[in-house]
């Protein structure tokens, strides 16, 4: 069977099971098995049988919904390549907010080589982003879960950025002890709310409970790292977050009552506020 003929029947498959980017999803497919970029400028290219079994078993899983990202092992954030697997939450766009959020707070203030912790780190995603942008600066990630741990340092040496990763709760007054005069505090924390939990896509459901679940309300890291990882900060100090749809309002004032000043939230691409930055004051 030749490429394009394979390519039709996967298409198709996809389109049946409705997933609205089949033609997306199909490509980023032969893409990876055949390596090949554009695999269908040769579209008369018969396809080998060992290739056209994982073609049509990839094709079948993203059928059931299981993520193409989980599924490739490989996605791209902020122009960079993250390995992932089920361990970790797969990095979404919206997160390149708070990346801008922090390079823009690092330019203003004329921050060369800021001292930056990440917490909730996951696949390392945004920690190691910073360190590839902002090259002096010293970068921790902190992640409790051992399987997101491993992606971390994976991704770490993937893209040749010198990270310090703590395999640590952040919840825990020992872990927010163990760093002093942070310039920058970062997170991206689960939020995700209980009602929300029992409402998930299908594909989310196969990404990590401990990513994804904040409390009831979604907001219990919020309220427990503010306070708990201020004396973290160096006076002036920023911390900066994301949040779910809806939530801004309530982390502004868990931060106003924290006694954080200069508070900015921003919305991401969608238009929907996504993040909060807030400077230190002791
Ligand atoms: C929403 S994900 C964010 C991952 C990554 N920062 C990103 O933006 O894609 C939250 C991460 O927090 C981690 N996590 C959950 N509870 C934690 C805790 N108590 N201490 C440290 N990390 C925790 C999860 O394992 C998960 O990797």
């Amino acid at each position: 069977m030749n490429r394009k003929q394979l390519y039709d029947i996967c298409m198709e498959k996809l389109k049946i099971s409705g997933n609205e980017d089949f033609e997306f999803d199909a490509l980023c497919i032969f893409q990876d098995i055949l390596r090949d970029k554009y695999p269908l400028f040769r579209s008369a290219e018969e396809v080998g049988a060992e290739c056209e079994k994982t073609i049509r078993d990839l094709t079948e899983r993203r059928c059931e919904g299981y993520p193409l990202q989980y599924l490739l092992g490989e996605w791209e954030f902020y122009g960079y390549p993250f390995r992932l697997n089920e361990n970790v939450l797969i990095p979404r766009p919206d997160t390149e907010t708070l990346i801008e959020n922090v390079l823009e707070i690092c330019r203003r203030q004329g921050m060369k080589s800021p001292k930056i912790a990440d917490l909730c780190s996951g696949s390392g995603c945004i920690a190691i982003t910073l360190k590839k942008e902002l090259t002096l600066a010293e970068v921790h990630a902190v992640e409790l879960s051992e399987g997101a741990v491993d992606i971390i340092k994976e991704n770490a040496a993937l893209n040749g950025a010198e990270i310090n990763i703590v395999n640590a709760d952040v919840l825990k007054r020992e872990t927010a002890e163990m760093f002093r005069n942070m310039d920058i505090i970062v997170s991206n924390p689960p939020y995700v709310t209980a009602k929300e939990m029992a409402e998930l896509q299908r594909e989310v459901r196969y990404e990590p409970e401990m990513a994804l679940y904040g409390g009831e309300d979604g907001l219990d890291f919020y309220r427990a790292m503010t306070s708990l990882w201020k004396t973290s900060l160096a006076d002036e100090g920023w911390l900066l977050y994301e949040y779910g749809d809806g939530q801004h309002s309530d982390v502004e004032k868990i931060l106003t009552d924290n006694n954080f000043k200069n508070i900015t939230l921003t919305r991401d691409l969608a238009g929907i506020y996504r993040t909060a930055s807030a400077q230190n004051r002791r």
